[in-house]
């Protein structure tokens, strides 16, 4: 596995930012306006766990368009840091716009939480009072066909979360040999067809837009097996957007370096949207002495959440505290 580069990656005061920065990547892409934005989901819920102390120090490690930061901000009252880091330049762009209103209690880092350690020092947020982790992808990455990740519109099949990192979702498929691609759609897609979904990729390629994927894979398996609640391509799409930003590995590492950057009586807050990441979640927690698990089971949203948000149907929260080892 790579190893995530540690040179310094811009700093940015939210309320600098409208005027400074300009996020690498292609220039037809743009932040979209503010009507893309995402909507938090458990709020109430990771406000309890994280329980924000007024002047606290607090670290969004996947601040997205800053939703929960500034739910964050709100709680911790009129002092207090909130260090936010994304990967995604273009989200950057709108969680600085904003929590511009909070000025410099807010620090953007553009950075893999894998480095989590690493960015919390530079952001001078160690020992922070709490973590936050809502993984997974923003209603804004799917609302821009450019990016890749969603099926519904046609656009390059990218999938990077940083536009600057290396393979993208086509050169995966177009890359492995059929029986790594199989692999790769059972376990992180846990899709039963993987077989011959993997085999007419195979056939079919080099394959270059999301249509021409999602197209493939309803061809691939038979129409009678098709799931009823989603469309029968989803399980492909998660299995090569975790893949394309390996987002399991850079989870277990942020998970083992959490307890390094808490204070004794800080605060880990975790929102998985599936099993794999939840297990890591689940584990981290209970086999690391320096964490008490503070959920025995994961807390999921209520139906009324579910319905005003249809995005909350498969998150899970688990949160732990941070104690001392003696
Ligand atoms: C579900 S969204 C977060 C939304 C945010 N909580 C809000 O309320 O606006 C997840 C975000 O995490 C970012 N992300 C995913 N993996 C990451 C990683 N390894 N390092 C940094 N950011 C990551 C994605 O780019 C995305 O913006």
């Amino acid at each position: 596995m790579d190893t995530p580069s540690l040179a310094a990656p811009p700093l940015i005061h939210a309320a600098r930012a409208q005027r400074t920065q300009t996020p690498a990547g292609p220039r037809s892409l743009r932040a979209p306006p503010a009507e893309f934005l995402h909507t938090p989901v458990l709020v109430e819920e990771v406000l309890h766990f994280l329980a924000p102390r007024p002047g606290g120090v607090y670290i969004d490690a996947t601040v997205g368009t800053g939703g929960h930061a500034q739910y964050v901000l709100e709680a911790m009252g009129p002092q207090g840091l909130l260090v936010g880091i994304d990967r995604d330049p273009y989200a950057l762009e709108v969680a600085s716009r904003r929590l511009a209103p909070f000025g410099e209690r807010v620090k953007l880092l553009r950075g893999d939480f894998a480095a989590l350690c690493a960015l919390a020092q530079q952001a001078g947020a160690v020992p922070a009072d709490g973590v936050l982790m809502d993984l997974g992808v923003s209603s804004m990455q799917l609302s821009q066909p450019e990016r890749g990740f969603s099926f519904q519109e046609e656009g390059p099949l990218d999938m990077r979360m940083d536009p600057s990192q290396g393979e993208t979702a086509a050169d995966l498929v177009n890359r492995l040999p059929e029986s790594q691609l199989a692999d790769l759609l059972r376990r992180y897609g846990q899709e039963p067809f993987a077989r011959r979904i993997a085999r007419a990729i195979v056939r079919h390629r080099p394959l270059r837009t999301t249509t021409e994927l999602a197209e493939l894979v309803c061809r691939a398996v038979p129409k009678r097996a098709w799931p009823r609640r989603v469309h029968v391509a989803t399980r492909t799409f998660q299995a090569l957007r975790i893949a394309t930003n390996r987002e399991l590995e850079a989870l277990e590492q942020a998970l083992r370096q959490v307890p390094e950057v808490l204070r004794p009586g800080g605060r880990v807050v975790v929102v998985a949207f599936h099993s794999l990441e939840d297990q890591l979640v689940k584990r981290a927690f209970r086999s690391d002495p320096r964490l008490r698990p503070l959920t025995r089971k994961p807390v999921r949203p209520s139906v009324e959440e579910v319905r005003r948000n249809p995005r909350a149907r498969s998150a899970r929260l688990r949160a732990a505290e941070r104690v001392e080892v003696l």
